[in-house]
């Protein structure tokens, strides 16, 4: 972190739903070998996401073999209901949407208790503002770039203004406040989102789990957001 309070470099968050889970632990030593800074799991429930994916038990799979830690993406309703069964730990992050938590400060404040960092994920059309009163609850504000529930998406347009709009809140009311950006972070896009504000990048189809290499995309993908 610069004395500003944002991150120096920008950091990468591997989204292991579109890692090959025929070969999953030599894909996970290769992301952790390569220095991703997180392990990104999408977690869906097919309620509040038209998908099902990654659950407990994949994760404490993954935890064995990692040697980073988990950044757990709840795209799920009600989601206090699971926050244990992921035994979150210092290191970790967890996010929650804002829409699917009746007793958001409440959740938050769970997260905390564990070690984890807690964070909010907004969806593209849900109002920044939404944050307001929870900006100083959360170390990470994660920006849904495409709507949630697939790999493969394009980032949703206006998505680049969102972020530089995010950075300006951040910056004037909570300077600490990392922004994470998930959909479609391609290197093109992730020049795009570092330039607009973002510090920390979830990459799967686009940019990380394409080509077969993974130590050359981590590489690619480094170069591209500095
Ligand atoms: C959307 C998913 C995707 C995934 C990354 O719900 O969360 O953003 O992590 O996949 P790509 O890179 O294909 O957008
Ligand atoms: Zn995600």
């Amino acid at each position: 972190m610069d004395e500003g309070g944002k991150s120096v470099t920008g950091m990468i968050s591997a989204s292991m739903m579109c890692a090959d889970f025929l070969h999953l632990a030599g894909d996970i030593r290769a992301l952790c070998d390569s220095g991703v800074e997180y392990l990104h799991i999408d977690v869906m429930d097919g309620h509040f996401v038209p998908n099902f994916t990654l659950g407990p038990d994949y994760v404490r799979a993954v935890r064995s073999a990692a040697t980073r830690p988990m950044d757990i993406h709840l795209m799920v309703e009600r989601p206090a209901r699971f926050i244990a069964a992921f035994e979150p730990r210092p290191g970790d992050i967890v996010s929650v949407h804002a829409q699917a938590d009746a007793h958001l400060h409440r959740t938050l404040s769970m997260i905390r208790e564990t070690g984890a960092t807690p964070a909010v994920a907004l969806n593209p059309a849900q109002p920044l503002w939404t944050l307001e009163d929870v900006l100083g609850d959360i170390g990470v504000v994660l920006l849904m770039t495409v709507n949630p529930g697939f790999a493969g998406q394009k980032m949703v347009s206006g998505a680049l203004e969102r972020i530089a709009r995010m950075r300006r809140l951040a910056d004037e009311r909570h300077p600490g406040l990392l922004i994470e950006v998930d959909g479609n972070v391609s290197l093109p896009n992730a020049r795009a989102m570092r330039a607009a504000g973002a510090d920390i990048f979830v990459a799967g189809s686009s940019g990380l789990f394409t080509g077969g290499d993974i130590a050359r995309a981590v590489a690619a993908l480094r170069e591209a957001i500095g």
